[in-house]
C-alpha cells in the first residue's frame, strides 16, 4: 500500500533509514557485537581465498560498493560480476573461491544459472537477498536477509541501501577493525533522515538542471564511480533521459567529447583522497560548457556546490550518495509526466536469461 504517497518509489526511498535501524536491531546485539550471521557462513568464507560477488543492475551496484568493505576491513580480495557475463564467459577462478549473489527478487535468472554452473563445480555460495524462500536464497548454501520489505517500484531504492549495510556487517564480523559500526550505522540512519527531508532542494535541481536534457553524466572517483553507476541507472531508467555514470578519470580518454553547451554533469564527491582531481575533472567539463552539479560531502564542500551531504564514515558515504539520484530521478520523471513505478519495457524481477 503507497498510504498517502503518489509513487512506491517515493515511499521506498523515504523507508531508507527505518531499514537501517531494522538492519541494525536484527544484525547487531546491545553491546554492538553482530548477530544473526551464522558460523557456518563466517569459517566457509575465511576458509576460501577469493570472494565473487555475482549479481544484475541495481544489485550488481551494491557489490561494487560491498567490494570494498570486504577487502579493506576483512582483508580477503573480492572480484564483482554481472550475472549474465560470469554465466556464459567464466573468468579464471582462485583455487577457493566463495560466492555471494546479490539480489533483491531472489529470482533473477541470470545470477540462477551461476550459482547452477558453480554449484555444479562444487564451491560454496552465499545469497544476500530481500525475498527469503526464493530461489537464490534456497538454493545457496546459506542465506542471509536484506529486510527492507516489499520492493515494488521497478527502480530499486531500498534494497541498493540495504544490501549495501548488509554487506558491510559481513565484512565487519570476518574482520576486525577499530570501528564501531552499530554506532557508525545509526548515524547514517539519521543523516539519510535528513537527506530525505531536503526534496525540495532535489525537486529543484530536477526542474532547472534536467529540464528538456536528452542526456547527463554522473562522475566520481573511487566509491564514487561506483555510486556514479548506480545514479545513472536510476535517472535513464525512469525518466528516459541518456545517462552515463563513469569514473571521473576516464573523462579525458573519450567521453569528453560528448559535453555540449547545458549538458548536465554530476559530480559524486565524497572521498578526500581523490577530491581534487575531481575538481580537476569539473572544471574541465564546465570550461567546455557543462552545467555542473556537485553534490560533496560537507568537509570536501565548496561554495556553489548543489547540495551538501552530512558527513558519515567516508565507506559508508555511498549509502547518502545515493540519495539525491534517486530524488532527482524521481522529480526528473514526474516532470516529464511518466509512471515512474513502471518504467516501460522493464520487469521487477528479470527471471529470462
Ligand atoms: O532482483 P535483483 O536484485 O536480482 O534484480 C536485479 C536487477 O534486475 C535490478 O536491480 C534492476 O536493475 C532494477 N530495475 C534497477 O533499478
Amino acid at each position: 500500500d503507497k498510504g498517502t504517497y503518489p509513487y512506491y518509489m517515493l515511499k521506498e526511498v523515504d523507508e531508507q533509514a527505518v531499514v537501517a535501524r531494522n538492519l541494525s536491531a536484527h544484525y547487531f546485539d546491545e553491546e554492538g557485537n553482530v548477530q544473526g550471521i551464522g558460523c557456518g557462513i563466517t569459517d566457509s568464507i575465511k576458509e576460501a581465498d577469493r570472494l565473487y560477488i555475482v549479481a544484475a543492475g541495481t544489485s550488481y551496484h551494491a557489490g561494487l560498493v560491498g567490494k570494498r568493505y570486504f577487502e579493506q576491513w576483512a582483508g580477503i580480495p573480492t572480484e564483482v560480476h554481472i550475472a549474465s557475463e560470469f554465466a556464459y564467459d567464466q573468468p579464471m577462478l582462485s583455487k577457493k573461491p566463495f560466492f555471494i549473489f546479490l539480489s533483491q527478487s531472489g529470482e533473477t535468472a541470470d545470477s540462477r544459472e551461476v550459482l547452477d554452473n558453480i554449484k555444479r563445480q562444487g564451491f560454496p555460495a552465499l545469497t544476500i537477498a530481500n525475498v527469503m524462500n526464493s530461489t537464490l536464497t534456497r538454493e545457496a548454501d546459506f542465506a542471509l536477509p536484506v529486510l527492507a520489505g516489499p520492493e515494488i517500484a521497478v527502480a530499486s531504492t531500498k534494497a541498493y541501501t540495504a544490501q549495501i549495510i548488509v554487506q558491510a556487517i559481513l565484512a565487519y564480523a570476518l574482520g576486525d577493525v577499530d570501528l564501531d559500526l552499530k554506532a557508525e550505522l545509526a548515524k547514517v540512519a539519521v543523516e539519510i533522515s535528513a537527506i530525505t527531508d531536503d526534496k525540495d532542494c532535489f525537486k529543484k535541481i530536477a526542474d532547472e538542471d534536467l529540464k528538456g536534457q536528452k542526456s547527463a553524466f554522473y562522475i566520481g572517483r573511487g566509491l564514487d564511480a561506483a555510486v556514479a553507476l548506480e545514479a545513472a541507472l536510476k535517472l535513464k531508467e525512469i525518466s528516459y533521459i541518456q545517462t552515463e555514470g563513469f569514473a571521473a578519470g576516464e573523462l579525458k580518454h573519450g567521453t569528453i567529447s560528448l559535453i555540449e553547451d547545458g549538458t548536465p554533469v554530476f559530480a559524486l564527491l565524497t572521498q578526500a583522497k581523490t577530491a581534487g582531481l575531481l575538481r580537476g575533472e569539473v572544471a574541465q567539463v564546465a570550461a567546455r560548457g557543462a552545467n555542473t552539479i556537485v553534490i560533496s560531502s560537507k568537509s570536501l564542500a565548496k561554495e556553489g556546490d548543489a547540495y551538501v551531504l552530512p558527513e558519515v564514515n567516508e565507506l559508508l558515504m555511498p549509502l547518502l550518495a545515493v540519495i539525491p539520484a534517486q530524488l532527482i530521478a524521481y522529480y526528473a520523471t514526474l516532470a516529464r509526466g511518466l509512471d515512474v513505478d513502471r518504467p516501460r519495457n522493464l520487469a521487477k524481477s528479470v527471471t529470462v536469461q
